[in-house]
């Protein structure tokens, strides 16, 4: 391995952590890769920010977030817990380089508008990632290659959870990783709300390497605990946020129009989005992937709202207008009074399958280890006076009072006008009809 250090320290400036500081040369040259500068042009919130204006932030900036607090962890370690003989489950500061390179690239192969775009065209963000560390055609994998000929596929390992240090893996992906830390204090320092602000220094403090991993001090148990409850309410409070998925649900139905007129042979000529046929094909190349970002997709919508197909046309202006559909909550209850619903929709002029849908949205707060669910989910260990380790959930109550259960909410969504009052027109008619079937508290 040729680990090259540059003759002084780069320094970026950054609104979460002031400075990140970069002291390798391969660090700095990933940074300078075009697949790397790519993640300047895809926003790292998508349709959030349509809620919170703020939010405009980059997947480039949460990645040199993440490399910035897992370079801290590694300088924490080398300072405190330095390995001194093989085995002895302390940090071994040869795995720093790993780590780093990690952290950077964990989120390189996010495509624009990431869960929408994967959930129609069938692609998943992790695999890119490894791809494109990995494939010998990208400017990542020639810039890795420098450090040894087997780098690129260590570095894509650690992002596989298949890396043989559990130490770097967990860095990177654990309940409590640099990714999560980032993103938690960015969104929420963007979107300009509160609820994501834990102690960040006080955590990388009581931050500690064992055999199996890493584990946190006692005497940190309360910032620990502290950052599981932030992350639930980010999740409740901004990213499951109606309207944000209302938009998401305009995106989504755009899309698949798209993708439906090309299958029918419905784009021809000039109206062909060249980009996104081998998304259409789901025949995608390396190149092709990479060719995608925020930008391309809006200059799409921005031609679409002059077609003549009246649908996508619609969806292209709702998107690009923000015009997000309204929803209702339902539960297992209301849940067989959906496609009543969705047939007044149609009865209005609406064709269902694109203007009504159904979107759920559930997440875990925190979990202990369960061999039967996910083999990945690493639990939070509290590390004991006397050594031995304790799982956070059984010390915490208030975590205890999150561990295991599933919250989130399901939604029925459907063009506003369904719910606004109209005096005189064809809509009078379904407007009290879906008014009797909907309660209007329910709706945002
Ligand atoms: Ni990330």
């Amino acid at each position: 391995m040729k680990i090259q250090m540059l003759p002084r320290e780069k320094v970026f400036r950054d609104p979460i952590h002031n400075y990140i500081h970069v002291q390798h040369k391969v660090i700095l040259d990933l940074i300078n890769t075009k697949e790397f500068q790519r993640l300047r042009r895809i926003k790292q919130l998508g349709t959030s920010s349509f809620t919170f204006q703020g939010a405009e932030h980059s997947r480039f900036t949460h990645c040199m977030g993440v490399y910035e607090i897992t370079r801290q962890i590694c300088d924490n370690f080398q300072r405190n817990y330095p390995t001194k003989e093989p085995g002895d489950g302390l940090w071994n500061d040869d795995e720093r380089i790993v780590a780093l390179c990690a952290a950077l690239l964990h989120d390189l192969g996010h495509g624009p508008y990431s869960h929408t775009f994967e959930h129609i065209f069938n692609t998943d963000h992790e695999m890119w990632t490894q791809k494109i560390i990995t494939s010998k055609e990208t400017e990542i994998n020639h810039v890795l290659r420098q450090v040894s000929d087997d780098f690129p596929e260590k570095v894509a390992s650690v992002i596989d959870h298949t890396y043989p240090n559990p130490q770097v893996v967990q860095m990177i992906s654990s309940q409590i990783d640099a990714d999560r830390m980032d993103y938690l204090l960015r969104d929420a320092y963007f979107t300009g709300t509160k609820y994501g602000m834990f102690d960040l220094t006080r955590i990388l403090r009581v931050m500690r390497p064992y055999d199996k991993g890493i584990a946190f001090d006692n005497d940190g148990m309360h910032a620990v605990e502290d950052y599981v409850l932030c992350r639930f309410q980010m999740y409740q409070q901004i990213y499951f946020h109606p309207v944000s998925r209302g938009m998401e649900v305009v995106l989504t139905k755009l899309l698949q129009r798209a993708k439906d007129l090309y299958k029918h042979n419905q784009m021809n000529g000039f109206e062909m989005p060249s980009l996104l046929v081998p998304f259409f094909t789901e025949n995608v190349s390396i190149d092709d992937y990479l060719s995608l970002d925020d930008g391309i997709l809006n200059t799409y919508f921005t031609l679409w709202q002059s077609y003549p197909d009246e649908i996508l046309k619609d969806l292209a202006y709702r998107f690009l207008s923000r015009k997000p559909f309204k929803s209702a909550q339902y539960n297992h209850e209301t849940k067989a009074k959906l496609p009543e619903l969705a047939e007044l929709v149609e009865n209005t002029g609406f064709d269902k399958n694109y203007y009504t849908a159904i979107n759920t949205s559930f997440d875990l707060p925190y979990d202990i280890y369960n061999p039967r669910q996910n083999k990945r989910k690493t639990q939070i260990e509290i590390m004991q006076d006397d050594g031995s380790l304790i799982e956070l959930s059984t010390i915490s109550r208030l975590v205890n009072a999150l561990t295991g259960k599933i919250t989130g909410d399901e939604r029925f969504y459907f063009p506003k006008t369904m719910i606004v009052e109209h005096s005189n027109d064809i809509f009078s008619g379904f407007y009290d009809a879906f008014q009797s079937h909907i309660h209007n508290d329910m709706i945002v």
